[in-house]
């Protein structure tokens, strides 16, 4: 199954939410499976994929970068959570940029694989946090989208416990923002 974000920010607007969805994006909500045979880089060579939690705006933070963890938790009151999953520094066969949005009013972070990031209404491109698979390969897993229009948040995780939590607790499973590799 597929749908638009535009659909569901019609049914945001509707209901009379608060929406900060972004128009215009497409987004899976099942797995895509290759058909192609795809060449797979060794997973010694992804990095983790850091996660972090700011309590005090409510903002979920993603990065690959260590001295940005360190940066962040020292002076911005971020948490350190866990390791999402892994990601390329560089671009291998068969990967594409995840690139980072945020919004400096709501304080919400937005990670997207599309192709055209500026496009993306409501957010800032910040750049890139590194490379992953847009579809189930090469041991790739679901990197989830959650988002809670309430307070501007946005989670990614690929745990199907985690997902489904949220999304009792008004977090809205959005879809599949991509495929990174497990970190364990
Ligand atoms: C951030 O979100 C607010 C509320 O949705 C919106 O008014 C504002 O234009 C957004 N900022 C950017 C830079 O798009
Ligand atoms: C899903 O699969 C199709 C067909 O192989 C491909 O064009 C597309 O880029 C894939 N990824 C996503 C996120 O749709």
């Amino acid at each position: 199954m597929q749908f638009t974000i535009s659909l569901l920010s019609f049914f945001c607007a509707t209901i009379g939410m608060v929406s900060a969805i972004p128009t215009g994006e497409t987004i899976r909500t099942t797995p895509n499976q290759t058909t192609t045979d795809p060449i797979c880089t060794p997973i010694e060579q992804a990095v983790p994929l850091f996660r972090l939690y700011a309590a005090s705006i409510i903002d979920h933070f993603y990065t690959a970068s260590s001295a940005e963890v360190e940066h962040v938790t020292t002076v911005q009151g971020f948490v350190l959570e866990s390791t999402t999953g892994l990601v390329f520094p560089t671009q291998v066969p068969g990967t594409v940029p995840l690139h980072r949005l945020y919004n400096s009013t709501t304080f919400d972070h937005f990670y997207t694989t599309t192709l055209n990031p500026s496009t993306i209404q409501g957010y800032e491109v910040f750049g890139i946090d590194g490379y992953i698979y847009p579809d189930e390969r090469c041991g790739a897993v679901p990197w989830f989208r959650l988002h809670n229009s309430i307070v501007a948040d946005h989670i990614y995780t690929t745990s199907v416990v985690e997902r489904d939590n949220a999304a009792r607790a008004n977090y809205v499973f959005e879809g599949i923002a991509g495929y990174v590799l497990p970190s364990n």
